[in-house]
């Protein structure tokens, strides 16, 4: 396969051919999602809630995001890889935004990153970092970095005011630079009209057909705990499966079956002998 650029994405939208974006947050998951053959991994932030254990998105930090980023890099050679940049490390200057995604270029060799919002400060961070050479990824609807703001982790759209808004921030991160957009929980209906009205792809989650899909990780091969958000669809059980294996290796461990003579080494007869001595 050759490496996924942003033309062969735009052509992917013009040829209505979905296009498939996963989360990954380490080597193996960066391996797993090329062997699969997706068009693009995410390093996401989400990656604080599934793979570091933080309550939300909110508290994960930019050197923490950089040491899963750079993994996945590792892991990744066809698919295009965007990094999220997170909560507070753009929120204070189109300064800090530009130093933050070139943070995410320099030091984890990111082909592009995704930035949360379509408000004026954040449109103005998009230009800013288009501007510095950097692809970015738009992402509007449900915003997870300020759910508080929009009274928690709830579908965005599904009022006149609120549909209105994600339309406008769409195509306003569109109007800004951005080659693509996320939508997350977002009426189907909506999703299929903004897909028409933009030139650039819509990647959704939660948000119907889309020009493409992308999910969490975690959430698609059965790893995460408690109830799942609307929008996911479980295609394994890893969670499952890996307490079953890691249970088997204990009852085995303990009842002195493991480990077998398979798994130990020989000596000569001289190094045993040496041994006792
Ligand atoms: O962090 C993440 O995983 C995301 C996707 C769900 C779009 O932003
Ligand atoms: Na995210």
């Amino acid at each position: 396969m050759t490496k996924i650029t942003i033309p062969a994405l735009m052509q992917s939208k013009a040829e209505r051919k979905p296009i498939v974006m996963v989360t990954a947050y380490d080597y193996p998951g960066a391996r797993a999602a090329e062997r699969a053959g997706v068009d693009m991994v995410l390093v996401g932030d989400s990656g604080a809630q599934v793979v570091l254990g933080h309550e939300s998105t909110v508290s994960v930090t930019t050197d923490e995001l950089l040491v899963l980023a750079k993994a996945v890099r590792r892991g990744t050679e066809t698919a295009f890889m965007v990094c999220d940049v997170p909560f507070g490390s753009t929120e204070l200057s189109d300064e800090q935004a530009v130093a933050t995604a070139v943070r995410f270029v320099k030091e984890a060799g990111a082909d592009g990153i995704k930035i949360e919002g379509g408000g004026e400060p954040q449109l103005s961070r998009v230009r800013a970092i288009v501007a510095a050479g950097i692809p970015v990824v738009g992402h509007v609807g449900l915003t997870p970095q300020t759910a508080t703001a929009l009274g928690g982790l709830r579908a965005q759209g599904r009022t006149i005011a609120s549909a209105r808004r994600v339309v406008r921030e769409a195509i306003a991160v569109q109007e800004a630079g951005a080659f693509c957009v996320v939508v997350e929980a977002v009426p189907a209906e909506i999703v299929e009209l903004l897909r028409d009205e933009l030139r650039i792809p819509i990647i959704g989650i939660g948000a119907g057909p889309a020009d493409g899909q992308v999910l969490v990780l975690h959430d698609l091969i059965g790893f995460t705990e408690g109830q799942a958000a609307k929008f996911v669809k479980r295609y394994g059980t890893i969670g499952e499966d890996t307490t079953a294996a890691i249970a088997a290796y204990a009852d085995e461990v303990r009842s002195g079956v493991f480990p077998g003579p398979e798994h130990c080494y020989a000596a000569s007869d001289d190094a045993v002998e040496a041994a006792r001595a």
